[in-house]
């Protein structure tokens, strides 16, 4: 498994748990030097005891050695990041085709190359030229099995997942995967097999779905604030046809994270490319990149027009909960943006901090815990849903806080309990003209 990040560490301990030997590859020397302590460098539940059981077991190790991890391996998985470059908004595939190649040149026999990484379409057939310029004698296959993984759930989706597709030209190829795979065949999950191109877009397809997805209901509420319908009912009425589906409709201040908005980017420039673009993939980027920016618009306006010499507190760091992952969190703006405008930030989130520190302006208060960052606020922004901010006591945040504005951007509080406080509540997509209707 080359790369140690959330998809190679969660994979690579699955694979383990499931009776395979595996080697992980991590040119980090900080990660690297965690796993081989003992230590795991992300946040994802139920990772730290699932690495340790397979470490203990002798099937599961670290290291940074690459030719010694692949010496007479079977399949030799990418897992490396494919961030957006820098300027296009193209996937940059560089860490992709460094791994293929280094990969190349350090095998002693057959074996199945096999990107997980999320690539573009074309990124296999890329890697098995550079890999048959590297080396001309060598005997392999391609294969292409994009992970579907969530943070915050991962192990649960890989050992349960909803599918799993593999995409390969090769018969010998395809025996290899299917025999990594078994157990997973004998829980009965579907697995789709494909060729190279179909796995690899199918990846970006699924992303880029769940992204417009939720961009649809962020403007059902935009327009439910307008007409005073409440979006949870609209979701609800909605979502209960079972060819719309339930998941993936809560309105909130627009999609982040590691993958969507990089994986929607990319396959709009992929469509591009190929002569057939896709409008709805464009739309779905721009609305929601005007979204992610404009919630710091919506604090600003809720405060009257200035948060200059307020003291916002604001409540989930993280994209999501249930992980430590900043990257491209709508955190970042909002803060960033309020900071400007001169309010004073008192934060907390329960295992983002460290990542935040350094993304974050100088100046914002750090706190020890919910109760702690509402201390003397002005406002209460909640911009990540964790579970222990659903429990806070509308009552004691009333005492704690210097005004009465709570802005839950996840709506996650009771509007009712929140006003019957003495607050005044702002959610998203819920007016008042519909509360008041319950
Ligand atoms: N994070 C997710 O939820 C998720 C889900 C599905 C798919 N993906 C995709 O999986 C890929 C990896 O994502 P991630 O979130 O795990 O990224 P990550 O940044 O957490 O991990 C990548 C790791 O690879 C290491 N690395 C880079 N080049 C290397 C090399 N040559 N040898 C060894 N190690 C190397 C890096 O140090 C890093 O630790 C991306 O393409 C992403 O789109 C991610």
């Amino acid at each position: 498994m080359i790369g140690g990040g959330y998809v190679g560490l969660v994979s690579g301990a699955c694979f383990a748990d499931l009776g395979v030997e595996v080697a992980v590859v991590e040119t980090d020397p900080a990660k690297l030097g965690a796993l081989q302590n003992g230590r795991i460098p992300i946040y994802e539940p139920g990772l730290d005891r699932l690495v340790a059981d397979n470490v203990a077991a002798g099937r599961l190790s670290f290291g940074d050695d690459l030719a010694a991890a692949v010496k007479d391996v079977e399949a030799v998985f990418i897992a490396v990041g494919t961030p957006t470059r820098r300027g296009d908004g193209h996937a940059d595939v560089s860490y992709v085709n460094a791994a293929a190649e280094q990969v190349a040149r350090a095998l002693t026999g057959y074996a199945v190359i096999v990107t997980k990484s999320t690539v573009p379409v074309g990124t296999g057939r890329h890697i098995a030229e550079i890999m048959r310029a590297a080396r001309p004698d060598l005997d392999f296959d391609v294969a292409s099995n994009p992970e579907f993984l969530r943070e915050g759930s991962a192990i649960g989706d890989f050992m349960r997942p909803d599918r799993v597709v593999i995409g390969t030209n090769s018969e010998r190829a395809r025996e290899v995967m299917r025999r990594l795979y078994r157990p997973l065949y004998l829980i009965e999950a579907p697995i789709l097999f494909t060729n190279l191109e179909t796995a690899e877009l199918t990846k970006y397809a699924a992303n880029s779905f769940l992204a417009m997805k939720i961009t649809f209901i962020n403007e059902m509420a935009d327009l439910c604030e307008k007409v005073g319908a409440d979006v949870h009912d609209v979701a609800r009425g909605i979502g209960l046809d079972g060819r719309i589906g339930r998941k993936f409709l809560h309105a909130g201040p627009g999609y982040g994270g590691s993958c969507f908005p990089k994986d929607t980017l990319a396959l709009m420039r992929i469509a591009q490319d190929w002569g057939a673009p896709s409008r709805l993939v464009e739309a779905t980027v721009q609305v929601n990149d005007a979204r992610k920016s404009g919630m710091a618009v919506r604090i600003v306006q809720a405060c009257g027009g200035s948060v200059h010499g307020k003291t916002i507190a604001v409540l989930g760091l993280t994209f999501k909960p249930e992980t430590d992952d900043m990257r491209d969190a709508p955190s970042l703006p909002i803060i960033s943006r309020l900071a400007e405008g001169g309010a004073t930030i008192r934060t907390f989130d329960p295992v983002g901090m460290e990542h935040a520190r350094d993304m974050l302006p100088p100046g914002v208060v750090f706190c020890t815990d919910a109760y702690d960052a509402v201390r003397d606020a002005d406002v209460l922004v909640i911009v990540t849903e964790w579970n222990e901010f659903r429990a806070l006591s509308p009552e004691r945040l009333k005492q704690l806080m210097r005004g009465s504005l709570i802005m839950d951007l996840r709506n996650v509080f009771d509007p009712k309990a929140i006003t019957g406080a003495g607050l005044e509540y702002r959610g998203i997509g819920r007016p008042a003209a519909a509360l008041s209707r319950e």
